[in-house]
């Protein structure tokens, strides 16, 4: 890994705890609302700092797919304060090390918005679900089309790809899921506040992905 992607993610992992508490305080409802039916076999794709860990109620596995091994030490912590069971590998969610069929759910959030590949991640994604088997996503995506919102996501993305750690402000996620191996889909759309995230960043949609 070249030094300057070691710096961005030393750097993500140090600040992103802080810089996204009041955002954290803001998606609590959402996250509990979606999680609630999370059980069985869990794969988590980035799960960061691991703090979606706090709405699963002990599942008896989840497996974290996370790149940024700086983020790791945080995840273990989350891991024993909340009397998770889990494994974390340090590896993208583009090549899953697993068999079809094997998890019960597959969790996302904000990840989407930074994976190099995301078609390539929902083939993955569909691939290793158990039928019946749920992907439950909260991502920021583009704003609609033909608004000032979305220019702005537009011109803002070099930038934000530096200083975000590849995150990309005008991504179709809920779109390109729609299109994907899925047999039913369904979402919210929302947006954040921007004393919770930058206002380029504030179209959400959060909700669920069926495979059959
Ligand atoms: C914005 S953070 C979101 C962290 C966490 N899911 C949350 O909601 O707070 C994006 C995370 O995705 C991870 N990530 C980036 N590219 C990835 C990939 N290709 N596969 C899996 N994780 C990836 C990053 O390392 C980072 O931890």
């Amino acid at each position: 890994m070249g030094l300057f992607r070691n710096c961005q993610q030393r750097v993500m992992a140090t600040l992103y705890g802080p810089l996204m508490a009041r955002y954290d305080r803001f998606i609590a409802p959402y996250k509990e609302d979606l999680f609630r039916q999370v059980r069985g076999r869990v794969l988590e794709i980035g799960p960061g700092p691991g703090g979606n860990l706090r709405y699963l109620n002990s599942v008896p596995t989840w497996v974290g797919l996370e790149p940024n091994r700086y983020m790791h030490r945080a995840i273990r912590k989350q891991l024993s304060s909340t009397g998770n069971q889990g494994e974390i590998l340090e590896r993208r969610a583009e090549n899953m090390p697993y068999d079809e069929d094997d998890f019960d759910f597959v969790i996302s959030t904000l990840v989407l918005c930074s994976v190099s590949h995301p078609q390539r991640v929902l083939d993955e994604i569909a691939r290793v679900l158990k039928p019946g088997g749920r992907f439950l996503f909260i991502e920021h995506v583009a704003a609609a089309k033909g608004t000032g919102l979305r220019i702005l996501q537009h011109a803002l993305a070099p930038g934000f790809r530096i200083c975000g750690d590849g995150c990309c402000p005008h991504r179709e996620t809920g779109e390109w899921i729609r299109r994907s191996r899925f047999s039913r889909v369904e979402f919210q759309e929302f947006r954040a506040p921007a004393t919770a995230l930058p206002w380029v960043i504030s179209p959400h949609i959060a909700g669920f992905a069926e495979v059959s």
